[in-house]
């Protein structure tokens, strides 16, 4: 299928999506887009929904499976300048302060929190450690046990399903937990609320939630973070831990031992692998608890894929 000029620049065919993972795993995109700007993004999606594309959102691939046989579509990168940039406000300022933060949907978590504690800005330091892009960060309202994201979203700059550029306020976007309502909406940027304060004791308190994420997380191997949310008032670590199921490993993949809602992947793994071991976790814990476990993760290419539709 041939694209308008301006926007061939900025399209690959079959490109390989397991480089783009935390994972490492999965199988091509049909096309992978990287749009220069606004305006190429919102020609990109309108030409999609003429020509009956489904499109996806790729952020850091730190929350995605994609599936061995690979999708089937247009996955969208943010990851060009005019979606990474961030607008800091001015260093100096009395401490109480709150402040805004402007960044772009391609901007990474890890880079802008660490720079928001440099700065002394407080908010983002509650995420230590948990990657992403901006924009996926705000899609799935990521968060730990120290806070969320939505707590300092002040407003989200989409493209809407109808193609149309739209700022929507907290509100609008629907926080939940690990939810939003912003379905194939794709986050351009946002706007956040820091708090201005002692950067000596801001950056003790970011290392000391690093450091328990470091301790209680396997860090150092592939995965995709949590795979489960935790069910309400329950955490689905301890209910898969409970269920002896740590260490259990179907091919290449196996639940972590140190966390057991991390399902982790060796050399070798496939992503077939992965989704056979979240099948067992899911019947095993389902039939000794009655607790069934809903997916965190992103799953792209499967049955158990999010319907994705044909705008953008
Ligand atoms: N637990 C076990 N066994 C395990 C794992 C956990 O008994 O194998 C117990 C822990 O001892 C603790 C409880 O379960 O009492 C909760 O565990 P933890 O403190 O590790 O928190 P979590 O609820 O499992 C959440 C987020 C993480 C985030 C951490 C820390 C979800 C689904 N997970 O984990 O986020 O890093 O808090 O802030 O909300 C992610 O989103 O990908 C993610 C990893």
């Amino acid at each position: 299928m041939q694209f308008p000029g301006t926007l061939a620049s900025c399209i690959t065919g079959q490109e390989l999506l397991a480089p783009h993972t935390w994972f490492g795993l999965g199988g091509p995109a049909r096309w992978l887009a990287r749009p220069a700007s606004l305006e190429h993004l919102l020609e990109l999606t309108r030409t999609c929904r003429d020509r009956g594309i489904d499109t996806y959102r790729l952020g850091l691939g730190a929350n995605l499976l994609v599936s061995d046989d690979g999708v089937d579509g247009m996955v969208i990168r943010l990851n060009t300048r005019a979606f990474t940039a961030v607008e800091w406000p001015p260093e100096e300022g009395p401490d109480g302060d709150e402040v805004r933060v402007v960044a772009g949907g391609g901007a990474d978590m890890n880079r802008l929190a660490r720079e928001a504690v440099r700065r002394g800005l407080a908010g983002l330091e509650v995420l230590a450690g948990i990657p992403g892009s901006l924009g996926g960060i705000i899609r799935m309202n990521a968060g730990g046990r120290f806070g969320q994201i939505a707590d300092i979203v002040r407003d989200v700059t989409v493209v809407d399903e109808d193609c149309q550029l739209r700022t929507l306020t907290p509100d609008q976007v629907g926080f939940g937990y690990r939810h939003t309502d912003l379905g194939n909406a794709i986050v351009c940027r946002a706007t956040l609320g820091l708090r201005r304060t002692d950067p000596v004791a801001l950056r003790k308190q970011f290392l000391e939630l690093w450091n328990y994420k470091k301790n209680s997380q396997p860090m150092g191997d592939s995965s995709a973070g949590c795979v489960f949310k935790n069910p309400p008032g329950r955490s689905a670590g301890e209910l898969i831990d409970r269920c002896g199921l740590k260490g259990r490993t179907v091919g290449g993949a196996y639940v972590s031992a140190q966390h057991a809602n991390f399902i982790c992947a060796k050399d070798g793994a496939s992503a077939g692998d992965v989704l056979a071991l979240i099948g067992q976790v899911r019947r095993e814990v389902a039939q000794r608890t009655g607790v069934e476990l809903e997916l965190e993760l992103e799953v792209w290419g499967h049955q158990w894929a999010r319907p994705v539709g044909a705008a953008c």
